[in-house]
């Protein structure tokens, strides 16, 4: 595999939609798929595909395209999720409490093994979306970490409390954190961060839908006024 370290992080977004895609075929007992097949599900060019696994090796064959397990076990690797992480998520709220019961994470190799909170009236409870484990005081962070081997953490805790979590979760050993309280972090260069925020993402889709329609308006101004046929003219 090729790491060169200069990996454009599209390309990196994308392999997790190559990825999905694959896993399709599979499931649907595919051995191979082009990427022209491959393009078209995803409506990407067949050589954008071409090119983002070229950054990481060489795959396929002429006149025969990938093999899509192959290919599966090759951007797990690369994905790190051909192994399974311990997770832990910190904040057992209303959005905490959603991600605790869902269980896509599970079929894509994240186990969410602990949910902390600091609110003594849920410590010691189950999660209700997920009786299976028990809310624990933050003051057992530090050893859970240790005991269950875990190296990325949610961030699912009020935007004020976000930054000293956040740093608490690196001196404990998180590598990797998930954070989707609307702030910034500052946890220096050695720990990855994705952030996600769904009002972010809709500001987005505004934006598009709003310049969508100016344009739309902007060309109708633009075409000129059907005139009045004479039979109308009174
Ligand atoms: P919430 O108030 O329902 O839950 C927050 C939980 O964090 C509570 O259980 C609280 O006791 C706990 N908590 C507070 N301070 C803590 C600390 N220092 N240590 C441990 N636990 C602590 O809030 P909700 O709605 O679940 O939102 C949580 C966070 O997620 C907020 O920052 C919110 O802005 C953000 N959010 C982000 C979204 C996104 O799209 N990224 C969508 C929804 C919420």
């Amino acid at each position: 595999m090729k790491t060169d370290g200069n990996i454009p992080a599209p390309a990196v977004r994308r392999l997790s939609l190559y990825l999905r895609q694959l896993e399709l075929l599979w499931q649907d007992d595919r051995q191979t798929v082009s990427s022209k097949e491959l393009g078209e599900a995803l409506r990407l060019t067949d050589s954008q595909i071409r090119k983002d696994l070229a950054y990481f090796g060489q795959f396929g064959q002429a006149g025969i395209g990938y093999d899509v397990l192959e290919l599966i076990t090759t951007i797990r690797r690369i994905l790190g999720t051909d192994r399974t992480w311990n997770i832990l998520l910190v904040g057992a709220g209303n959005l905490g409490s959603a991600l605790s019961a869902y269980r896509g994470f599970a079929r894509k190799g994240f186990r969410l093994v602990a949910v902390f909170d600091s609110d003594p009236r849920k410590i010691g409870k189950p999660v209700a979306s997920n009786p299976s484990l028990t809310v624990q005081s933050i003051e057992e962070l530090e050893r859970t970490v240790k005991q269950r081997d875990i190296a990325l953490a949610i961030n699912a805790v009020p935007a004020e409390a976000a930054q000293d979590i956040s740093m608490r979760l690196v001196k404990a050993g998180i590598r990797g954190l998930f954070n989707f309280a609307p702030v910034n972090l500052d946890v220096g260069a050695d720990v990855a961060v994705a952030s996600v925020d769904l009002a972010v993402q809709l500001e987005q889709l505004s934006f598009q839908v709003s310049m969508t329609q100016t344009i739309v308006e902007a060309e109708k101004a633009k075409r000129p006024r059907k005139r009045k046929s004479r039979s109308q003219t009174p």
